[in-house]
């Protein structure tokens, strides 16, 4: 089963990838890791994509399609596209893609979360430093404040958890990526999920959807 999960910044997409890829082996390709690891890692890539990450703004389809190109071909059935395709010169470009390796995505999963809770869980999302863990300061707190559970490294806020980055990448949610829902309707890939649950229920309905 290969699958795209999409949706609003802050829907839950990374969190319910992180669930499949350890209770389903699915593997997980989200392009908001790579462009940060390519930030980290201070290549071409990452430097030109920094100044849009930061804005609140799309990373532009050629790169981001590079990206994934790089990434997708080598790798076998069984992955969660998380973040990618966010327009639809990038739908194409992914179905063009897949078409050439024989491989097709099943559904393109919509998770569905009020703006209004958006901004609640972005702003107030923590990420460590060093293995990603992610938490929420009120949602899913580290046992000891500021510190991972997993590895024992600082938490911090990513740069475009900020309030004035928040609402850029909403507008930018709105315009660029929720024509996407349409796209999928018309290709029969469709399928939507209440996000505004709890981890667990959003899991269980990602999993009914893989066995329809
Ligand atoms: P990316 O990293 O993909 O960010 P995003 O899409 O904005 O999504 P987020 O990572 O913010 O949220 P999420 O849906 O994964 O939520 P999470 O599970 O963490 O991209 C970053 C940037 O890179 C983009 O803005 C863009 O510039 C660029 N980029 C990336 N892909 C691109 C592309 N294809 N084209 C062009 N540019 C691209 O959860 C959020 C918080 O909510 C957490 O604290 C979590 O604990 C909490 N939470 C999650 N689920 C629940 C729940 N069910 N109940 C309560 N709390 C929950």
């Amino acid at each position: 089963m290969n699958l795209i999960l999409f949706g609003a910044p802050g829907a839950g997409k990374g969190t319910q990838s992180n669930l499949l890829i350890q209770r389903d082996r699915l593997h997980h390709i989200s392009t908001g890791d790579l462009l940060r690891g390519a930030i980290k890692s201070g290549s071409d890539l990452g430097v030109k994509a920094k100044s849009f990450i930061d804005k609140g703004e799309l990373v532009p389809d050629e790169l981001v399609i590079g990206l994934v190109k790089e990434v997708v071909v080598g790798k076998g059935p069984g992955f969660i596209l998380d973040g990618f395709p966010r327009t639809v010169i990038q739908a194409d470009a992914l179905g063009q893609l897949l078409k050439g390796l024989r491989l097709e995505i099943q559904k393109a999963v919509f998770l569905h979360v009020p703006f209004d809770v958006l901004f609640s869980r972005l702003t107030g999302r923590r990420v460590c430093k060093s293995c990603g863990a992610v938490y929420h300061i009120v949602s899913k707190p580290s046992k000891k404040e500021g510190i991972c559970d997993v590895c024992a490294s600082e938490l911090v806020q990513r740069n475009d958890d900020k309030d004035e980055v928040i609402a850029n990448r909403l507008k930018t949610y709105e315009e660029f990526t929720m024509p996407l829902k349409s796209y999928f309707k018309q290709t029969g890939q469709y399928a939507e999920v209440d996000g505004d649950r709890d981890e667990e229920s959003v899991y269980k309905s990602i999993k009914d959807l893989m066995i329809l």
